[in-house]
């Protein structure tokens, strides 16, 4: 039951029908007798900034998870950054406290958690691609520069934003290979990876093309994707079909479920 005291959290995305944070949050704030609820905001991007700070000058309004096409920008208009914000120049949380805004970036840590905990896939001395370079991209490379990986790679239709992500990633970590490639070169190197990550928005829309091509991947390889809606992507459908294993969107989210509420002060 809403009422006149019930907190009110959102997600902002653009377009929104995809998003799952309702699904999530609503029934744990039911289960816990939490008096919150967790609405969708359709923002586009022309009109981010004055929602934002709309919502923000709202006193029951606690904050947002913010998805796609949103991260980054949000990031630029926030307060203050926690490291990995930061570092990403991204956010997926917002909370508002008295009118300011408090970025932090849940997921990379979901994305890692998620593989290993949910999936029960290693990370140790892997070779690892990530396709894409956008807000969710860095922050899964971050939390990836952490592990006790051997390479990362990063590939993306603007090839400046991988090779930038690079350049960042190897003032933190000496002991793993950094390295950008261009998306024309991707089907000759797709053979050296262990673990292959969609980032991009590849595979949310029917008839979207498939991230990558899946003939050359090696056949012990893992295809990792981080779209949530649908469930299983094109992509993955034909990694399954190939009998590659694959790792859904799902988990990353499932697995900030907990840090984001308690963030977010909802838990
Ligand atoms: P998110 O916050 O979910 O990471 P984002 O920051 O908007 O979203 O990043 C979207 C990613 O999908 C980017 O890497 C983008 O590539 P560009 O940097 O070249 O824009 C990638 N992407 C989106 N549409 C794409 C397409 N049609 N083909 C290839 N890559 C695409």
């Amino acid at each position: 039951m809403i009422t006149g005291k019930t907190k009110i959290f959102g997600v902002i995305a653009d377009p929104i029908g995809h998003v799952r944070a309702p699904e999530l949050f609503n029934p744990i704030f039911e289960e816990r007798g939490v008096d919150a609820v967790m609405i969708p905001f359709h923002i586009t991007p022309d009109s981010l900034e004055s929602t934002v700070r709309g919502l923000a000058a709202m006193p029951n309004c606690g904050g947002v998870c913010v998805t796609n096409p949103h991260k980054i920008t949000m990031a630029s208009l926030c307060d203050e950054l926690d490291v990995v914000a930061s570092l990403t120049g991204a956010v997926n949380v917002v909370r508002f406290q008295n009118g300011r805004l408090h970025g932090h970036n849940f997921d990379g840590v979901g994305f890692t958690a998620g593989l290993e905990g949910g999936g029960k896939h290693s990370l140790d001395d892997k070779h690892i691609l990530i396709i894409g370079a956008g807000g969710a991209a860095r922050a899964i490379a971050a939390a990836l520069a952490y592990e006790p990986i051997a390479s990362l790679t990063i590939s993306n239709r603007t090839p400046k934003k991988a090779e930038d992500i690079v350049v960042k990633l190897k003032q933190y970590n000496h002991d793993i290979e950094f390295r950008a490639i261009d998306t024309l070169l991707l089907d000759l190197e797709l053979a050296n990876f262990d673990i292959i990550i969609n980032t991009t928005t590849l595979g949310l829309n029917d008839g979207d093309p498939m991230p990558c091509a899946l003939e050359n991947v090696k056949p012990d390889a893992l295809i990792a994707d981080i779209i949530m809606n649908p469930p299983v992507t094109r992509w993955m459908e034909a990694a399954e079909e190939k009998g590659l294993k694959t790792h859904a969107g799902k988990y990353m989210l499932d697995k900030q479920v907990e840090l984001i509420g308690k963030f977010l002060g909802a838990f």
